[in-house]
């Protein structure tokens, strides 16, 4: 059986890959130090579905280990020789990292390099997918001319009426610490692509979203929106009316593109990886998706300031990965979503 490397098995994406190719016969060995509940606090914390996946995977393996730890990730990719290697580890938050900005880099960019050299040297033919942001392309995409309706911005401009491409510029633009760090390791996994010519790809992602997600205020969009909906607690929302827009794609859809991604890698590719404009959503409308959905109002209030680099409207031109994995595609809308997430919000506080 072949073996399959996932960082950040613990978390909202790592774990849904590591069950999604364990069940296509991947032995899984996953890295974790529940990291996560050191960045957001108790809240953060994601034991429970370490836990889950150690009772429900016959064949996983964890690995206590940070990534920063060089010798330690040069070490077990010795060992295992992995056939894939799938990066989801990070500091994932854009507000946080300005508070935390040594780590932020370490765990993103530097963790990223250590893990891309230790590929290079130990199975330069596995493919790498790395787990990349859309804040790469900082606060850029507020400068594309927009259109104010009744509950959303939208682009005003054909040439971005599919979305995001690949091609947008990613430099001279505002990112936050967090989009800074993740460019680094964006550029960097496509230079062991272009330079040592090996299998890497980063996906550039939108709002990835799932029942497994440890939704915290500064992590986890809709994850955190229905936990607020279903404790009755007040949700914040930070300026543009409320309208700004996410393209929101399930972690099941996710691990399904890096599925697809292995079974025919690419070199030094970049995708963006989003639920794109049939799944993109402004908080208003979340709000109304997630009363439909547990019968309660959300509560909320209005704090007339953005976070400094936020997106006013974003979602993902989707097109690139259809084109070159024709067979992949979006399985979960909207409805289906939130229904997941208020499902597993009731199943984890009923513990
Ligand atoms: N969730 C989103 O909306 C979103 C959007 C765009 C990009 N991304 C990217 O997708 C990836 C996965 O995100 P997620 O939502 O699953 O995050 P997550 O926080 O749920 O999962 C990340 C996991 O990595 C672990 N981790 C963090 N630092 C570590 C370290 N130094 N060593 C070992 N483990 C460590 C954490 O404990 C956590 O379990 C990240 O790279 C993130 O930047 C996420």
């Amino acid at each position: 059986m072949k073996i399959c490397l996932v960082t950040g098995s613990s978390g909202l994406i790592g774990s849904e890959v590591s069950a999604y190719f364990h069940e296509r016969g991947f032995i899984v060995h996953g890295v974790d130090n529940n990291q996560r509940e050191i960045f957001f606090g108790p809240q953060g914390n994601t034991r429970w579905n370490e836990k889950r996946m150690q009772g429900a995977l016959a064949h996983f393996t964890h690995h206590e280990l940070d990534i920063r730890d060089r010798n330690g990730v040069l070490e077990l990719i010795k060992a295992l020789k992995p056939a894939v290697i799938i990066h989801t580890a990070a500091q994932p938050s854009h507000d946080l990292a300005a508070k935390i900005p040594f780590d932020d880099f370490d765990v993103n960019a530097v963790g990223t390099l250590n893990l891309l050299e230790a590929a290079r040297r130990f199975c330069p033919e596995s493919p790498f997918v790395h787990m990349s942001t859309n804040k790469v392309y900082g606060d850029r995409p507020n400068t594309i001319k927009l259109k104010e309706l009744p509950k959303r911005w939208d682009y005003d401009d054909a040439e971005f009426a599919g979305g995001i491409p690949e091609s947008f510029p990613i430099d001279q633009s505002k990112h936050s610490l967090f989009g800074a760090s993740k460019v680094a390791s964006d550029i960097m996994a496509q230079e062991y692509g272009r330079y040592f010519d090996m299998p890497t790809c980063c996906l550039r992602g939108g709002c990835l979203t799932g029942p497994n997600h440890s939704g915290v205020e500064l992590h986890g969009f809709l994850s955190y929106l229905v936990k607020c909906n279903l404790e009755g607690r007040e949700y914040k929302i930070y300026g543009y009316k409320g309208k700004q827009v996410r393209d929101n794609i399930h972690s099941a859809d996710v691990a399904g593109f890096m599925f697809e991604f292995c079974q025919s890698p690419r070199s030094g590719e970049v995708y963006n990886l989003g639920g794109g404009k049939q799944n993109s959503c402004s908080i208003l409308e979340a709000f109304e998706m997630a009363e439909a959905c547990t019968g309660k109002k959300q509560i909320s209030t209005y704090v007339d300031q953005a976070r400094s680099g936020d997106h006013i409207c974003y979602y993902s031109d989707l097109s690139k990965m259809q084109v070159h994995y024709p067979k992949w595609k979006l399985t979960r809308n909207l409805p289906q979503i939130f229904q997941e997430i208020t499902e597993s919000w009731h199943q984890r506080t009923a513990k």
